[in-house]
């Protein structure tokens, strides 16, 4: 690992993490729903948890492609919380439970303990600022078998200046770190985007979100896979 790529995963795990125990912060996939016995106002602010995910969405080791790498942009901020719920009660918008796995691409393998961190905007098409305010943003951490999950509102599309008719299509911005792996920087977009003519538009970075309601609460779902490439001497 080169000391470029060990600084970042130190910079993104922090020092305070193997304190608090690594295992406490993954969410694991294979835990039963939680929202089968809540109602009223506990209803959107409960964490759901999905259970695994479908075996139809997760492709076959052989059909691993690397993700299309999307730059920064202007409002990364380091140091988000550990958290596998992105958004703070109350936030509104329409609830999304983004989920996936990270995989090597070199061994074909799931790749757990990947740190990823996660930010997007709000309703009013506005980051926090991640120094005050850290709505929106989070890290966790892929499980023992590479799965993740993160609950959160969906992001919509938005444009950095409000004169301007640019509009950038809706995402998530995704920072993926792992140790003997490069650090992917990229966006996740959505199939159904009504501003794919934005040219960052990547269709091969996009899901396809599922509405779905439970307990009478309506939300949405998408699964984006995370497949890493190996660090050489040389990069
Ligand atoms: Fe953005």
């Amino acid at each position: 690992m080169s000391n470029a790529t060990r600084r970042d995963f130190l910079q993104q795990t922090g020092l305070g993490l193997a304190g608090l125990g690594v295992g406490g912060l993954v969410l694991r996939a294979g835990t039963r729903p939680t929202l089968a016995t809540v109602g009223g106002d506990e209803a959107n602010r409960i964490l759901i948890q999905m259970g695994a995910i479908p075996k139809e969405a997760t492709p076959a080791a052989g059909a691993l492609k690397l993700v299309t790498p999307v730059s920064y942009g202007p409002w990364y901020k380091p140091g988000s919380p550990f958290r596998a719920k992105l958004s703070v009660p109350g936030e509104p918008g329409t609830t999304f439970v983004l989920s996936g796995r990270a995989w090597a691409f070199d061994t074909k393998r799931p790749l757990p303990g990947v740190v990823l961190d996660l930010w997007h905007v709000d309703t009013n098409g506005k980051y926090s600022d991640g120094v005050t305010d850290f709505r929106n943003r989070g890290r966790l951490i892929s499980s023992e078998a590479g799965y993740y999950e993160v609950e959160g509102i969906r992001p919509i599309p938005y444009r950095s200046n409000p004169n301007s008719n640019f509009w950038r299509c809706a995402h998530f911005h995704l920072l993926a770190v792992c140790p003997g792996y490069k650090p992917l920087v990229t966006e996740i977009h959505f199939k159904d985007d009504p501003r794919k003519s934005d040219s960052m538009y990547r269709p091969e970075n996009a899901i396809a979100p599922v509405k779905r309601i439970l307990n009478g609460v309506n939300f949405e779902t998408g699964v984006f896979d995370i497949v890493l490439e190996r660090e050489t001497a040389s990069s």
